[in-house]
């Protein structure tokens, strides 16, 4: 048997900082299509992602949260790695910088590239902001200060060891003036003006924090995060002290990646490789973002900020793995921005779905279970109709390959529904109802039969890389083993011998849309925290001036001149006091006649309406209302 072809596809190692959102899920979610297409099409794949957990950023979030780095880190890549089990992502490994396998062989590589001459130590000069302790690029500011906290900052040096990167610029040069190595087109241009304008060298480590990986020379300093994080693609395969799977898989065919990161994977990935004497990446591609209204691009730190960033769970949840991995490969084109957009989503899970494909898998097994017991029926003739639908389905995977070799995951999905809608179609012109009436007719229906099923069989192989679990509930329903799905069985007409069909729930049920959007926009604009606003601060001393104390009221009754007033009689210690309160909206007065409230003791007594107030009742806002403040303790005590 001759050896598979190897296949080696990665995602970015996305950073723990918070809960991933569906622009991450978006780019795992083409990898893993990816993936899966290449595996059903006979190569050896190597799918790798994970977690890029060092850094400034992830020790201040864990500081704030009072856990140490590495726990928040653990729990967020929990998350991380439930999701994937949810949306069923096929990765062959999961690594995380954190991790001892990662940790040495970076320190590894640091090594080599140190003793190649390529590292040195030098002073790095940036804009620090002091109460977060980090270093930002002029373009990094905003409006002038800390993108993270809004405070000025200062021009500050600190020591740090440095990759001499411009010594590869011919080299970085010329590979990207290739056709090939990083896509689409319109990057490189912008990849090659960045390096003519001369490369610095770049700043790979960092005394200002901590949570990082130690230069191996000099323990004051931790490896800054892009060497830590680039060289994921090669440690999680071994290199270099476990050569063996990285000889196998590497160069890497596609890191895919989003564009904002293009530059680190086709500038400075390629040098570090270069400095190290390994082979480069094959290719570099670089997706487009997703976007959300006004609002730009989906990012954690705008869902830190307020604003609604979608979480794919909640979609899952509602709609299912499938239909959200559908839309996100169907709606977007690579390489190019798109709009989330609610309505667009639901009407094509509606459209797309729950019709084309929902109907047409109903419609077939009820027809096979209605005219012929169950059971596929063999073909017996061949008319126009016949012919066509057939020629359409076997030819379909054909253009499934040409599309999925340029990553146009749409087109792909696009032509698996042009099957779809010709057998949705062959059955308005065949129609099978009135040939199930003409006993003269048994072969035409039964040509019908078999060819829908057929038609589905073909589709269930075609959409496996990108809904699975779909694939399978169709070939269950034909009655049609899920495992042995063969990618060249797509090409292939007249496989199925009276298969039993078993008919089973909607595969997608239809959508309500006007209701979906409500709930959806409801859940969105959920239960936002809003920032805390205190009165100005005060000293100690004034705080100490008010005297607080239990009191137990006595009598209650509404003041005769106010109808928004209460009149207390309150026992505080051994001595009787009366207290107004503009309470009549929220309580009765029978109601509190022995509650033990707190009161201001020392406030100076006034007049309200005519009866002296010897001091204020506390209550607390509650929602419209207002509760009392009350204590077991003993009346008469004091409050600190
Ligand atoms: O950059 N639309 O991690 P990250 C589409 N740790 N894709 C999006 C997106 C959006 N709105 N938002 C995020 C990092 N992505 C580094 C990577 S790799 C050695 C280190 C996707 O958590 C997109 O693929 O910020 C983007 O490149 C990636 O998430 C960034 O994830």
């Amino acid at each position: 048997m001759t050896e598979k072809k190897k296949y080696y596809i990665s995602t970015p190692i996305y950073y723990p900082s918070a809960n991933l959102h569906v622009g991450h899920t978006y780019c795992t979610v083409m990898a893993d299509a990816m993936a899966r297409y290449k595996r059903a099409t006979g190569y050896d794949v190597m799918f790798l992602t994970g977690a890029d957990e060092h850094g400034q950023k992830i020790q201040t979030l864990a500081e704030a949260k009072g856990v140490t780095p590495q726990e928040y880190v653990d729990e967020v890549v929990e998350g991380i790695k439930d999701l994937w089990k949810t949306m069923e992502i096929s990765y062959d490994d999961f690594i995380r910088t954190t991790e001892p396998r990662h940790v040495k062989r970076v320190q590894q590589i640091f090594m080599k590239m140190y003793e190649k001459g390529d590292i040195y130590k030098g002073e790095y000069e940036g804009l620090y902001c002091t109460p977060c302790e980090s270093f930002w690029t002029e373009s990094q500011l905003v409006d002038g200060c800390c993108p993270d906290c809004g405070r000025p900052v200062q021009k500050a040096k600190e020591e740090a060891y440095f990759f001499k990167i411009s010594k590869y610029q011919d080299r970085l040069i010329e590979l990207l003036s290739g056709d090939e190595f990083l896509q689409p087109a319109s990057r490189r241009n912008e990849m090659l003006g960045f390096i003519n304008q001369g490369l610095d060298d770049l700043c790979i480590s960092r005394t200002s924090f901590d949570w990082g990986i130690p230069v191996p020379i000099d323990d004051k300093h931790v490896i800054y995060v892009w060497l830590d994080a680039l060289t994921n693609y090669i440690t999680a395969l071994g290199y270099p002290d476990e050569p063996e799977k990285y000889e196998k898989y590497w160069p890497v065919n596609v890191h895919l990646v989003g564009k904002e990161i293009v530059r680190f994977h086709s500038i400075i990935w390629p040098a570090i490789l270069m400095s190290i004497d390994e082979p480069l990446p094959q290719k570099v591609l670089g997706h487009g973002w997703l976007l959300m209204g006004d609002s730009g691009k989906i990012s954690k730190s705008k869902a830190n900020k307020g604003v609604d960033v979608i979480d794919p769970v909640v979609l899952i949840d509602r709609y299912g793995v499938d239909a959200l991995k559908y839309f996100l490969l169907r709606e977007y084109t690579f390489g190019q921005d798109g709009h989330f957009n609610n309505e667009v989503m639901l009407k094509r899970l509606n459209f797309d779905l729950a019709n084309d494909l929902g109907n047409l898998v109903s419609r077939t097994v009820s027809m096979i279970e209605k005219y012929n017991d169950g059971i596929i029926p063999d073909a017996k003739i061949e008319d126009e109709f016949d012919k066509d639908l057939k020629k359409i389905a076997i030819g379909a995977a054909d253009k499934v390959d040409a599309q999925m070799d340029k990553f146009a995951f749409n087109m792909a999905l696009e032509e698996i529904w042009v099957v779809i809608r010709r057998a949705n179609k062959y059955i308005d012109e065949k129609m099978p109802w009135v040939l199930a009436k003409d006993e003269a007719q048994k072969d035409n229906l039964d040509t019908c039969l078999h060819n829908l099923a057929e038609a589905l069989r073909i589709v269930s192989i075609l959409i496996n890389p990108f809904m699975h679990t779909t694939a399978g509930k169709i070939r269950k329903q034909l009655g049609i083993a899920l495992y042995d799905i063969v990618w060249e069985d797509a090409s292939e007409f007249n496989m199925l011998c009276q298969e039993k069909v078993k008919k089973g729930d909607a595969i997608f049920p239809r959508l309500d849309i006007e209701k979906e959007l409500e709930e959806l926009a409801e859940l969105a604009g959920g239960p936002k925290e809003e920032p805390m606003v205190y009165k100005d601060d005060i000293e100690f001393d004034d705080f100490d001036k008010v005297d607080l104390r239990v009191a137990k009221v006595l009598e209650c009754e509404k003041h005769p001149n106010a109808d928004k007033l209460l009149v207390f009689q309150l026992q505080v210690g051994t001595e009787r006091r009366q207290i107004i309160s503009g309470v009549a909206k929220d309580f009765k007065p029978e109601e509190l006649i022995g509650k033990n409230v707190i009161i201001v003791a020392n406030l100076k007594p006034r007049k309200l309406r005519g009866l002296e107030s010897q001091g204020m009742i506390l209550y607390a806002e509650n929602g419209e209302h207002l509760a009392l403040v009350s204590t077991e303790a003993e009346n008469g005590n004091s409050v600190n």
